[in-house]
């Protein structure tokens, strides 16, 4: 579905992917997992067309999509859901959704993504400042299924929600890869991670220093962690 191969990128003076090599499966859940400014974002801006890389190489499906512009490559199949949402707090969901529609109803039409979240539906006049983090990230989900991706980047979506908040975020993203939606998930929270991804891949410093099963990965779980991942 998604490799990358060799990535490397500079932000200002920074080298901060160094080397980048990631196989995402069709239909899984990838997760990479990192500390604090190891470079998870700025992988998936990367992927996205957002940020330009100075090496290396992004195959989407078969296709070389290095250098592709962000608008060609969402064209493409890819959805991004940023980091801290970034839904438009004076829309309401409903316009929040439009702005992200490119011809009406085809995979998602809004009948669909409100049976996926129905509490947008209940919401849907309300603007994204009323919303509740659950419900504005649902918000930021649905915007980017408008879209009709077959990949989805997801950047920390557990942050700052309730457990049970988390539990309903679970629940859609598996709903997701059962539509056959591939999933590139970005996370902190270990325990969100490990419920949801088939694959878990470690960040350090620009690069996947670990990448293996789930399974694999609960069975070393110990030493992984405080090697890469307790500070
Ligand atoms: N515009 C920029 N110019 C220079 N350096 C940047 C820029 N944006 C990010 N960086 C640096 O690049 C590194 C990686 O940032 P990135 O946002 O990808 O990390 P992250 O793993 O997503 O972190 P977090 O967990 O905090 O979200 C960080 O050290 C950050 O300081
Ligand atoms: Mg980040």
């Amino acid at each position: 579905m998604l490799r990358l191969k060799g990535l490397n990128a500079h932000l200002g003076r920074s080298h901060v992917l160094q080397g980048v090599d990631l196989d995402l499966p069709r239909g899984r859940i990838s997760a990479i997992l990192g500390r604090n400014g190891v470079g998870k974002t700025t992988t998936l801006r990367t992927v996205m067309g957002l940020v330009a890389p100075s090496s290396g190489e992004i195959w989407l499906e078969g296709r070389d999509v290095t250098h592709w512009p962000p608008f060609r490559v969402a064209r493409a199949g890819v959805g991004y859901v940023p980091e801290g949402r970034m839904i438009f707090p004076d829309l309401t969901v409903l316009e929040n959704l439009r702005v992200g529609e490119r011809r009406p109803a085809h995979a998602w039409p809004l009948s669909r993504l409100f049976e996926l979240f129905p509490p947008l539906k209940e919401r849907e006049r309300n603007r994204g400042a009323h919303l509740s983090g659950g419900e504005q990230q649902m918000l930021a989900i649905a915007r980017a299924l408008v879209g009709d991706p077959s990949l989805l980047l997801l950047d920390e979506p557990s942050q700052g929600l309730a457990p049970l908040v988390l539990r309903e975020l679970l629940a859609v993203i598996k709903k997701l890869r059962e539509e056959g939606v591939s999933i590139l998930l970005v996370e902190q929270n270990l325990r969100f991670a490990e419920a949801v991804a088939d694959e878990i891949a470690i960040m350090v410093k620009g690069r996947i220093v670990y990448a293996a099963s789930a399974s694999r990965f609960r069975a070393e779980e110990e030493t992984i962690r405080s090697r890469y991942l307790t500070l």
